[in-house]
């Protein structure tokens, strides 16, 4: 029987189509627990509609996203995943999560899995990693049964704060993140 990851979406809109893609593949070896933050839930951009992604993560999932605190509560206690991801993970969700606050769906399907050593893979995009956020992220490389998706810089001259996880490194992530193991987590 397969065993189950969670799989956590944050509003980076312009990365949701790489972070699907990751879902389809971790599919073939997982059944997938989606969990969306409330903005992901509700929110229509220039990138796609709310209601679009939700009914795409359904018939990748065959669940309805968890999208509130009360939903995600349960996740640690119960013991219903293996692995927990954020995928995409916003600068606003990795700062919240470095700093122990749990106001939103997804940081409390974190928080409720780190309370029973559940390990958390972050696969970042955010355009202040290394402005407001560079303290944050630093301090979850520190931070047990945390682990980043290996990252760079996606475009050095325009966004120079700017850093985004490789999203095809997510599955490889997750493996080494059950063996409580961090990628290399900067390349070239
Ligand atoms: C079109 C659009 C694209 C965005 N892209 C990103 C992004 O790539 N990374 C990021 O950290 N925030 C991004 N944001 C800002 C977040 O959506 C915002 O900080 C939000 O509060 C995140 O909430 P969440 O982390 O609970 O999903 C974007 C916002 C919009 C409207």
């Amino acid at each position: 029987m397969k065993s189950t990851i969670g799989f956590a979406m944050c509003g980076s809109f312009c990365t949701l189509s790489k972070a699907l893609e990751q879902m389809k593949s971790l599919r073939e070896q997982y059944e997938i627990l989606p969990v969306f933050s409330q903005n992901v839930y509700e929110t229509d951009t220039r990138f796609g509609k709310a209601e679009d992604l939700r009914k795409e993560v359904f018939s990748l999932s065959g669940k309805k996203p968890l999208h509130t605190i009360v939903e995600a509560e349960p996740i640690g206690p119960k013991g219903l995943v293996e692995v927990m991801a954020v995928c995409p993970c916003t600068g606003n969700t990795l700062s919240k999560i470095a700093n122990g606050i749990t106001d939103t769906s997804v940081t409390m399907a974190v928080k409720s899995s780190l309370r029973i050593g559940i390990p958390v893979v972050l696969c970042l995009a955010t355009n202040d990693a290394m402005g407001a956020s560079g303290p944050n992220l630093m301090k979850l490389f520190n931070t047990k049964n945390v682990y980043l998706v290996p990252l760079c810089q996606d475009d050095p001259q325009k966004k120079p704060f700017s850093l985004v996880s490789d999203f095809s490194l997510l599955g490889e992530a997750v493996e080494a993140a059950k063996e409580h193991r961090q990628l290399q987590p900067f390349y070239r």
